[in-house]
């Protein structure tokens, strides 16, 4: 690369992070790129290899005044990292509107893990009245996986989009962009991109190596395209806002690295933390169907997934009644502190556990019930998009 490198990507040329073991000094590497997160996740760490900037209390007061309200996923660093969150803010405080653009890869089904950036999503466009771009990448999913047809992708493209559709972002602000159906609209800003970006910059930010296939290797321009395309619709340079988790952000450094160069703002994240699998084998994903909860998921599959489910309790009532359990370790207590429980039930939640006056049969009961309910409303808002894809898809005319 040229000296027009900037800090976002020589600051990161690597996707293995060495980061200290929490209860110890020993170090144990991590690995996270948007396909693979394997290892313990060190959070503090990844803000400081990935060059991002850590949520201030700063940051939440400026958006209690600008909006009158921070949602409980940024209040509880949920969503704990960001670049040029605060430039957006104050953007918007002088009247600059700004986009919103997220996605999702459709190799599966939408778990739990996904819909929670798509919830803050929403309370973004809410509370910012912003328009949305949501991007379904059918293209990576197929180069990525080699054993799935492009048919079996098509379907679970369009069973995602019913999850999109369900989480209830506003018709008239949102558009979902397909990759091979919308493609018209990326390809000529994604090669206006990949002509700026050599292989060795994106072999080091996404660590491709001589065995990776070379659809996959010429894919990242196609994500990256929409973080411009609201400049295009909007015929103006536009601030863009991406919330996702972390594991998108090689994606992020790549495309801040050409904006300058385009004549484009370089788009702004805010990455959160990745919901654990009920396994705690890594991060929740749709690879690992036993230990993830889906949108789709019968209560008997609820009840059968969550009563299976690592906890951070000790291996006896007797046990746990003396030392308490480790809640912050414990993925059930996460899933009912994000998803379901208001902050005081969460803290209160914590201090019991803690002090072995709950145990964890009762914290799975707790989490199998909410996610039974929340699973049933969800399924029929799910049947109710089905009627409402047309108004929702992309078609090149402004939001
Ligand atoms: P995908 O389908 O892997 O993930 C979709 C969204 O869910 C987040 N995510 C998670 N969040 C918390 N806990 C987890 N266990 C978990 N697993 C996944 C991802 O960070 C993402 O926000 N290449 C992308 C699709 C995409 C995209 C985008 C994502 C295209 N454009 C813009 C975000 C923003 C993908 O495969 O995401």
């Amino acid at each position: 690369m040229s000296s027009e490198v900037d800090d976002d990507i020589s600051n990161d040329s690597d996707v293995i992070i060495k980061g200290s073991d929490s209860n110890s000094d020993n170090f144990k590497e991590s690995k996270i790129t948007p396909w693979e997160v394997q290892g313990e996740i060190n959070y503090d760490k990844l803000i400081e290899t990935f060059g991002t900037k850590p949520i201030t209390p700063d940051i939440l007061q400026k958006v209690q005044k600008l909006v009158g309200d921070v949602h409980p996923l940024l209040k509880l660093n949920y969503f704990f990292s960001h670049r040029d969150f605060d430039w957006i803010l104050n953007k918007y405080e002088r009247n600059e509107n700004f986009y919103l653009y997220t996605g999702r890869g459709p190799s599966g089904m939408v778990h739990m893990g996904h819909i929670l950036p798509w919830l803050f999503t929403k309370y973004l466009q809410d509370k910012f009245n912003s328009k949305l771009l949501f991007q379904l990448t059918d293209d990576e999913k197929f180069l990525y996986n080699q054993d799935r047809t492009f048919q079996e992708i098509k379907s679970f493209t369009y069973e995602n989009i019913l999850d999109i559709i369900a989480i209830g972002f506003d018709a008239k602000r949102t558009k979902i962009i397909v990759d091979t159906k919308h493609i018209q609209y990326l390809y000529p800003l994604a090669n206006e991109i990949a002509k700026r970006i050599t292989f060795s910059t994106s072999k080091s930010v996404f660590g491709f190596t001589h065995s990776t296939n070379i659809g996959m290797i010429g894919f990242p321009p196609i994500q990256s395209a929409p973080c411009f395309l609201p400049s295009l619709i909007e015929g103006k340079p536009t601030p863009v806002l991406i919330p996702a988790a972390i594991d998108q952000d090689p994606y992020w450094r790549m495309t801040r690295d050409v904006a300058d160069r385009m004549g484009y703002y370089k788009p702004a994240q805010i990455h959160s933390k990745f919901l654990p699998a009920l396994d705690t084998s890594g991060k929740m994903s749709s690879s690992k169907p036993q230990n993830a909860l889906f949108t789709t998921d019968d209560p008997e599959t609820i009840d059968r997934k969550v009563s299976a489910a690592f906890t951070g309790g000790q291996p006896t009532v007797a046990l746990q009644r003396e030392l308490g359990g480790n809640a912050l370790e414990c993925p059930v207590y996460w899933y009912l502190r994000y998803f379901f429980d208001s902050e005081v039930q969460s803290e209160e939640r914590l201090i019991k556990c803690e002090g072995g006056n709950l145990l964890c049969g009762e914290c799975k009961s707790d989490l199998a019930t909410e996610s039974k309910s929340f699973m049933i409303k969800f399924k029929q808002r799910r049947e109710k998009a089905k009627d409402m894809i047309q108004e929702f898809m992309y078609d090149g005319k402004p939001l």
